[in-house]
């Protein structure tokens, strides 16, 4: 994809995206009452989206990284998620929620779950910004959903495009360029 060739479109604006994490702390913060709350953000994607979300979860809670990697620069999910940096705390301790940017094949969040699984926390539910259900390879559903979308390759509020874009503070995507002489 040569993006230089492409036009940007929005698809969600930095209000409908507040509005949606808004909508979901609150939830998350009716869910979570009398738990014991870790968050754990999924990097890099999730870096902008679980900043948003925590200060709209209006309960004490931890905050855990983990970083994974399945896409390198390409599009396209290999199938393989390589854990490349883990929690520091121990999760049989707490109500685990996992949070990622957007679930497209599934692959990470189910490879993440099972290992976090394997750990016996209190509990453990998935909460994702985007979900692209067309795009599954793996039965995947999160417990919290912002907005589903169709099958296009999507950037900004941390989800990138090879090293950039993650600190737009908008959801587009790239889309071709309408003629200029039509
Ligand atoms: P999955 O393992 O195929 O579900 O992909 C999950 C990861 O792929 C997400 O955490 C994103 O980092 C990345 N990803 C999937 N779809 C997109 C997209 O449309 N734009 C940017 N990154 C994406
Ligand atoms: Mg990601």
């Amino acid at each position: 994809m040569d993006v230089s060739k492409m036009d940007q479109e929005v698809l969600f604006t930095r209000g409908e995206i507040q509005k949606k994490v808004e909508e979901m702390g609150r939830r998350i913060s009716e869910d979570y009452r009398d738990k014991r709350l870790m968050v754990i953000s999924l990097l890099k994607g999730s870096f902008v989206f679980t900043a948003d979300l925590i200060r709209e979860i209006k309960l004490p809670l931890v905050i855990e990284f983990m970083i994974t990697s399945s896409y390198g620069h390409s599009e396209e999910s290999s199938g393989e998620v390589r854990i490349i940096q883990d929690v520091e705390l121990d999760v049989a301790d707490y109500d685990v929620l996992l949070v990622d940017d957007i679930i497209d094949s599934g692959n990470t969040m189910m490879r993440v779950h099972s290992l976090l699984k394997s750990r016996n926390p209190k509990s453990l539910r998935t909460c994702t910004l985007l979900d692209k259900p067309s795009r599954r390879r793996v039965a995947f559903e999160a417990d919290y959903v912002g907005f589903e979308i169709p099958d296009v390759f999507i950037v900004g509020y941390g989800l990138n495009f090879g090293d950039y874009y993650r600190n737009m503070d908008h959801v587009f995507a790239f889309v071709e360029k309408k003629s200029e002489n039509s």
